[in-house]
């Protein structure tokens, strides 16, 4: 956000996209905003399924379903209240937020270059690299076929959301838990950037 460059009529509006619980994030994009002397006029939250595998399984197909359908109406609204004269909107903490769940988050976020050299990879490993192809920021290569990752991990669990051997875990964490897939993205979506 730091490397943003506004221009001086722009409408200025923030959408984060989450499992329910906002935290921090609305505050944290005002700050970085009003620190390039600009003001946020509209802030959203799109509620997705969650995706964190580490800590839960993908939610039933019934509730991705479900939630994923509602994201659409509400990207449809989102885009008509920026389009026409609506009142500022402004967001505060999500209805889950509390400074000690925050910290906890923080001291997590910080550690996950840590957890990042904790990956497993079993023996079932076809050594595709699909793994490679879906992560977002190159930090995971295949090196004479083998899967190796690097320093920097984001966390977005893609490479065990889509391993189609189910061979990458965190301490068995993810063995048993059901994968999340968005409902209308596919493999080739999800690689086609980093093919
Ligand atoms: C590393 C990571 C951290 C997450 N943290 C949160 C969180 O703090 N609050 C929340 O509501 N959802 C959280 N989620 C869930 C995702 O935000 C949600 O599943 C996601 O928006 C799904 O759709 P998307 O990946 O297409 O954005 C997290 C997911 C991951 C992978
Ligand atoms: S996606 Fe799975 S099977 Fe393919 S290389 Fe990565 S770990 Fe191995």
């Amino acid at each position: 956000m730091e490397n943003l460059i506004f221009t001086n009529e722009q409408k200025i509006f923030t959408i984060v996209g989450c499992g329910g619980n906002r935290g921090l994030a609305h505050l944290d994009m005002r700050k970085q905003i009003e620190a390039a002397s600009k003001k946020v006029q509209l802030e959203y939250m799109i509620s997705l399924p969650g995706s964190y595998i580490l800590s839960y399984s993908a939610f039933p197909d019934v509730y991705s379903k479900l939630t994923t359908s509602f994201s659409y109406k509400k990207i449809e609204q989102i885009a008509k209240a920026i389009q026409s004269d609506s009142d500022p909107i402004s967001l505060k903490t999500g209805m889950f937020y509390t400074a000690s769940r925050e910290a906890e988050l923080q001291k997590n976020i910080a550690s996950y270059n840590e957890v990042c050299q904790g990956y497993t990879i079993s023996n079932s490993c076809k050594h595709c690299g699909i793994c490679a192809k879906v992560c977002p920021t190159q930090n995971i290569t295949l090196q004479n076929g083998q899967v190796s990752f690097g320093e920097n991990c984001q966390q977005c669990m893609a490479y065990i959301q889509w391993c189609p051997q189910r061979a990458i875990d965190y301490k068995g964490k993810a063995s048993s838990r059901k994968r999340y897939h968005h409902i209308n993205i596919s493999l080739k979506d999800m690689t086609q950037y980093n093919a």
